[in-house]
């Protein structure tokens, strides 16, 4: 269990952490989420020792982290640090090697990574000889190669193409299947609700939210209720609640009205062939928007 407890940061008058605190369980995919500004990157170097909190603690398994349980961490830290003239292979082996591995063990995690990470044509180019995208498979492969206890990531998907995004969710889920705890930061809030377990949402330095995903979409109440009628003909939605909205020959109506949805159904029964007829809980963008408005 990895907890990050009462984490406070000031940066001269700016607050940047006010108390921030959550817990990832081994195994757990935990999404970290928030608005630009909002303390994530701060959190992360705070949980890799990388900075100071002014007060508040990381602990691992009850206990205060050591130098050593970093080392043994994965980080992919906001600042892409990667030496550019070094080749591909060689880079993520020697991150191996810092990270312990005996030579032959780097070499081979670095060659079975590349392959994943769909590198392996490029093992021996320059890193700055590659794209953005990239630039961003090595620097995972480099989070990745010494085989972490924790994987903490700040936003490790940020400039992939949709399948180097498969890519690093099907590793990152290895990784949690095989007990890791992972952290990651993100943006993308389809691809958190889809991979994490959990998800903490902040804002201005302190935790809105928190929680498995689906709890939090359940708590976010029922949703409206949406209707989809093809063919009906003009007015069969008057005087009933909501918004009625034209898509072609199809007609939306959405209510947010808590009132008798089944008279509802029994007047777009009347009115034409019903598509749809439900309420959907709302999605991690919706809860999200709310959160931090
Ligand atoms: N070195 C610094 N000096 C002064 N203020 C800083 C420093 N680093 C961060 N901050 C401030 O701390 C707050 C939190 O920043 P942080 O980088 O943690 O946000 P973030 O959630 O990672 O945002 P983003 O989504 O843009 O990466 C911001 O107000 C930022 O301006
Ligand atoms: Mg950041």
């Amino acid at each position: 269990m990895l907890e990050i407890d009462g984490l406070r940061k000031r940066y001269g008058d700016t607050t940047a952490l006010d108390g921030v605190g959550f817990a990832v369980r081994p195994g757990e995919m935990f999404g970290f989420v928030g608005a630009n500004g909002a303390g994530k990157t701060t959190t992360m170097r705070i949980v890799m020792g990388v900075l100071r909190a002014d007060s508040g603690e990381v602990r691992r398994d009850g206990r205060p982290l050591t130098y050593e349980d970093r080392r043994r961490f994965g980080y992919m830290p906001e600042e892409r640090g990667l030496y550019q003239k070094m080749k591909v292979a060689e880079q993520v082996e020697y991150f191996g090697r810092l990270h312990g591995l005996a030579p032959v063990a780097a070499r081979k995690a670095a060659g079975g990574l590349l392959e994943r990470l769909g590198l392996a044509g490029r093992r021996d180019d320059a890193v700055e000889a590659l794209s953005l995208g990239n630039q961003q498979r090595v620097q995972l492969a480099v989070a990745l190669v010494h085989g972490p206890s924790a994987l903490v990531l700040d936003e490790p998907f940020s400039g992939l193409d949709p399948l180097a995004v498969d890519a690093l969710a099907e590793v990152l889920k290895d990784q949690a299947a095989s007990g890791v705890p992972v952290i990651f930061s993100s943006h993308q809030l389809d691809l958190v609700e889809r991979l994490c377990d959990s998800v903490g949402i902040i804002s201005a330095g302190r935790m809105v939210a928190c929680g498995p995903v689906e709890e939090l979409r359940d708590a976010g109440g029922r949703g409206p209720l949406t209707v989809v009628v093809r063919d009906a003909p003009p007015g069969w939605a008057d005087g009933l609640p909501g918004r009625l909205t034209r898509e072609g020959d199809r007609q939306v109506l959405v209510s947010e009205d808590d009132g008798d949805d089944q008279a509802v159904l029994r007047a777009a029964v009347r009115a034409g062939r019903v598509e749809h007829f439900g309420r959907r809980r709302p999605t991690l963008a919706e809860i999200f928007r709310e959160a931090v408005a």
